[in-house]
C-alpha cells in the first residue's frame, strides 16, 4: 500500500508536528509542549491547511490539559484554562473557520460539563481531552467520504462530456493528507479517482508565494504514486486550451452561506479561467468549513502575510527590499463560478448549500 504522509503524531500527552516549511527535502518533527508552541507552529505555517490548523490547536490544548491536570483543582479552573487557551489559539490565523468552530464546540462542552455540577475535575478533564482527540478520527472519515462524492461528480461530468475512462484534473495549494488529519479534501478526491483507477493525471499549481503546491502537493503525488504534473500558477488557462481537463478541484478555508468560498490566493482566477473554458469548478470542504453565520464572502476576514514572505524564498531575496507588497493569503471565489461544493454528505450547488447544511446539522445534533 502507498505510504501516506501525516502532518502530526499524537499520543496522550505528546504532540509532534512535521515542519512543512522544510518539505520536501527535509523531514523534521517538532514537539509541541505548550500553547505557545502550538500557536507558533500554526502562525509560522509549519502546520497549515484549514482542518490541520484546527486539529493541531485542539491537540495542543489536549497536551496542555494533560500536563496541568494535577494542578487544576476545580471545574472553574478547567473552564478558565479552556476558554483562555482558545482565545489565544484563535489569534494565530484568522481565515480558516475550522479553528473557530473547534473552539466553539469545545468551549460549549466545557461549559456544559461545569454546569452539570457533578464537580469531578478528573472526569471533566478526561471528557474534554477525549473530545479534542476525537476531532482527529472524524476528519479522516469525512475526507474519505468527500473523496468518494467528489470522484463520482467529476466522473459523471466527464462521462457526459466525452465518455473517457480516465480523467485529468487540476488542483491548487495543498489539500492533501498534510493539510488534514489524513487523506485530504480536494486531494482526497484526486486520491479517490486514483484508487478507482480513473485518474489520468493531476496537474498541481506551484501556489506562490508559499509554494504549497510545488513543495507539498507534488510531494504527496510522488510519494503516493499518483500521476502528477507540476505547473506554474500562470499556466492554468493555457493548460485548459491545450489539454483535456475534466475539472478543477480545490479546498476551502471558509465557505459562506451563499457558497462564496475563501481559499488559497489564486483560486479565484482559476475559477474565472475555468468558467471561460467551460471546465467544471469544484470546492471540496467538510461541513466544519462551512460558516452559515456569514451570508456572503464579503464578510470573510482575509489574512495578510508579511511582505518578506513574498520578497524572499527560504531567506533568499528575490525582489528589491524597497518595493511595497500586498500579500493576501486567500481570496474569495464568488458562488456563481462554483459548479458544486463537495462535502462528506454529498455535492451541493451553492444555491442549496444553506438549506442542505441546516438540515444536516439538525439531523446530526
Ligand atoms: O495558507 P494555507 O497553506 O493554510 O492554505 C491552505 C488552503 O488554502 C487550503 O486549500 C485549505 O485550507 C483547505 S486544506 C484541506
Amino acid at each position: 500500500m502507498a505510504q501516506t504522509l501525516v502532518p502530526l503524531k499524537y499520543e496522550r500527552g505528546r504532540l509532534e508536528v512535521l515542519n512543512q516549511l522544510l518539505l520536501p527535502h527535509q523531514e523534521e518533527w517538532e514537539i509541541v509542549k505548550n500553547l505557545e508552541d502550538g500557536w507558533q507552529a500554526i502562525r509560522q505555517m509549519k502546520v497549515r491547511g484549514a482542518p490541520a490548523i484546527a486539529i493541531v490547536a485542539a491537540l495542543t490544548l489536549a497536551v496542555q490539559l494533560h500536563e496541568q491536570r494535577a494542578t487544576l483543582t476545580s471545574t472553574g479552573a478547567v473552564r478558565t484554562l479552556v476558554h483562555d487557551a482558545w482565545t489565544y489559539l484563535c489569534t494565530s490565523r484568522p481565515t480558516a473557520v475550522n479553528l473557530f468552530r473547534a473552539a466553539d464546540v469545545v468551549r460549549s462542552l466545557t461549559d456544559r460539563l461545569e454546569a452539570s455540577g457533578d464537580g469531578d475535575v478528573g472526569v471533566m478533564i478526561q471528557t474534554i481531552i477525549e473530545a479534542l482527540e476525537g476531532m482527529l478520527e472524524k476528519d479522516i472519515q469525512d475526507n474519505r467520504a468527500i473523496g468518494r462524492w467528489g470522484a463520482s461528480a467529476i466522473l459523471a461530468g466527464a462521462a457526459a462530456a466525452s465518455g473517457n475512462s480516465k480523467v485529468a484534473v487540476v488542483t491548487h495549494c495543498n489539500t492533501g493528507s498534510l493539510a488534514c488529519a489524513g487523506y485530504g479534501t480536494a486531494l482526497g478526491v484526486v486520491r479517490s479517482l486514483h484508487e478507482q483507477g480513473r485518474l489520468e493525471r493531476c496537474y498541481c499549481t506551484e501556489t506562490r508565494p508559499y509554494l504549497q503546491g510545488a513543495r507539498l502537493t507534488a510531494y504527496e503525488l510522488v510519494v503516493e504514486g499518483m500521476p502528477g504534473t507540476l505547473i506554474p500558477d500562470s499556466a492554468v488557462a493555457s493548460l485548459m486550451t491545450s489539454r483535456s481537463v475534466a475539472g478543477i478541484v480545490v479546498g476551502a478555508d471558509r465557505v459562506a452561506a451563499n457558497g462564496d468560498t475563501a481559499n488559497k490566493i489564486g483560486t479565484y482566477q482559476l475559477a474565472v479561467a475555468a468558467r471561460y473554458h467551460g471546465v467544471r469548478f469544484y470546492v471540496a470542504a467538510p461541513l466544519t468549513t462551512i460558516d452559515l453565520s456569514l451570508s456572503s464572502g464579503k464578510d470573510i476576514v482575509i489574512e495578510e502575510r508579511p511582505a518578506q514572505e513574498l520578497k524572499s524564498i527560504r531567506g533568499v531575496a528575490i525582489a528589491p527590499d524597497a518595493i511595497d507588497c500586498w500579500n493576501p493569503a486567500f481570496d474569495v471565489t464568488p458562488a456563481e463560478l462554483i459548479t458544486g461544493i463537495i462535502t462528506e454528505h454529498g455535492v451541493f450547488v451553492p444555491g442549496e448549500l444553506q438549506s442542505k447544511v441546516e438540515n444536516l446539522t439538525r439531523q446530526h445534533l
